[in-house]
């Protein structure tokens, strides 16, 4: 039998992190011809990841401009998506999420009659505003995808809502938790000193909705809690969208028990999480991992298409809102039993297996 052409598109940091495990597994198949294609819509963060967990590009697009707004980065995706599927012609084609790359990734492969499968499918605020513009990414890329993997049991609601066949969506888990247990078990160095008598708060931002005043409000509510705390340390890696990068350097860099830093590879990531006390961010990916390691995350965003830790009572949603994260940040360094009730280690995200699944349906297919 020939081969089955499989190209695993990238763009992201978090794309490479949850594709590492299904673009690993798959080229352990002596069925599948794997073809990694960076489309580099992340430049820097991409390849830390990519060199983390030795995966080399096959094709790489270089895609990345320097603050780039999304209608040119779309259409320069498409373009160069084009002649990749003209010249490959695979017999499928696999993203993650609901990055530029992933949207663009499915509808060049509508264009070419190729199979797209969806990892990560079925997160769904309902809202096309909350997260720009990932909604409707993600949107698009699911109604155009052939096989919808998707990581809980909620998510595979959401696409039967919108209309997707049952025997299309297959819930796998989310292969970030893969990816986690691929790391957690390594010998993990921070890299960074800190004071290991204080408790630390990590911190991470990037969502597009919250540019200006909200990441103005996120940044000044995590110096008001600095200046409240001394005896507490906190960890900001800095995401490098000039729109973060600035801010977070203008009203942060002051203070003596903040440490801003260059985003993290990782593995010291991992590494942080680990040591936290809280953590205080907007990633999608940081909402799945924390819980996975028993820490409590308030979330800068006013809803989440990540239900299932919210409800668990492990997550809390604090919005881009001054008062609210001060207020339940503070709650949780001062309240022991309050504290207690969310750094429970649940796992509703994945169990680890969610590559193994993703590449179960493919060999079977196409058996
Ligand atoms: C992108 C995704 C978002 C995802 C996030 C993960 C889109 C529209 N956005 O947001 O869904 O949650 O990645 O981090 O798909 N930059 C660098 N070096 C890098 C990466 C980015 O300098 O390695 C800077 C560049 O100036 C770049 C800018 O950040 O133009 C924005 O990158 P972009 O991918 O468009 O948006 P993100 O905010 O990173
Ligand atoms: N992450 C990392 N280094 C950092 C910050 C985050 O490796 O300095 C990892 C984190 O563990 C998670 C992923 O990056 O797996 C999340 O990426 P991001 O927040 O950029 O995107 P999102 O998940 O919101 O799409």
């Amino acid at each position: 039998m020939s081969k089955i052409k499989i190209i695993c598109a990238v763009g992201t940091r978090p794309e490479a992190i949850k594709m590492a495990p299904v673009i690993l597994a798959l080229k352990q198949q002596p069925w599948a011809d794997v073809r990694v294609l960076a489309t580099a819509q992340h430049r820097g963060l991409l390849d830390q990841v990519l060199t983390f967990f030795g995966i080399e590009p096959d094709i790489d697009l270089n895609i990345m401009r320097p603050n780039q707004a999304l209608t040119t980065l779309t259409a320069r995706l498409l373009l160069e998506l084009d002649e990749v599927l003209l010249a490959e012609k695979p017999d499928v084609l696999l993203a993650q999420g609901d990055t530029t790359t992933v949207m663009t990734a499915a509808l060049a492969c509508f264009y070419h009659h190729i199979p797209f499968g969806h990892v990560e499918a079925g997160l769904r605020t309902w809202d096309m505003q909350n997260p720009f513009p990932e909604e409707a990414n993600r949107v698009i890329a699911g109604r155009l995808a052939r096989w919808h993997f998707a990581p809980t049991e909620g998510s595979r609601q959401n696409l039967l809502r919108e209309g997707a066949p049952d025997s299309d969506i297959i819930v796998t888990g989310n292969t970030v938790i893969d990816a986690l247990l691929m790391t957690a078990d390594r010998e993990l160095e921070l890299g960074i000193e800190l004071d290991p008598a204080k408790r630390l708060v990590l911190i991470t931002s990037h969502r597009r909705e919250n540019f200006g005043a909200p990441f103005r409000n996120i940044c000044r509510a995590v110096q008001t809690l600095a200046e409240r705390n001394p005896d507490v340390q906190f960890l900001y890696p800095v995401h490098p969208n000039p729109n973060v990068k600035d801010v977070a350097y203008e009203i942060l860099d002051a203070s003596s028990n903040i440490h801003l830093c260059e985003p993290l590879d990782y593995a010291p990531f991992v590494a942080a999480m680990k040591r936290s006390y809280l953590i205080i961010s907007d990633s999608g990916g940081v909402q799945e991992e924390a819980p996975a390691l028993g820490k409590p995350v308030l979330v800068l965003r006013d809803e989440t298409e990540r239900p299932e830790a919210v409800e668990q009572g492990v997550v809390k949603l604090v919005g881009p809102n001054y008062e609210r994260i001060v207020h339940e940040a503070q709650r949780l360094l001062d309240d022991e039993s309050a504290y207690l009730e969310m750094a429970r280690g649940i796992s509703p995200y994945g169990d680890g297996h969610g590559a193994e699944r993703i590449v179960e349906v493919l060999r079977e297919h196409f058996a």
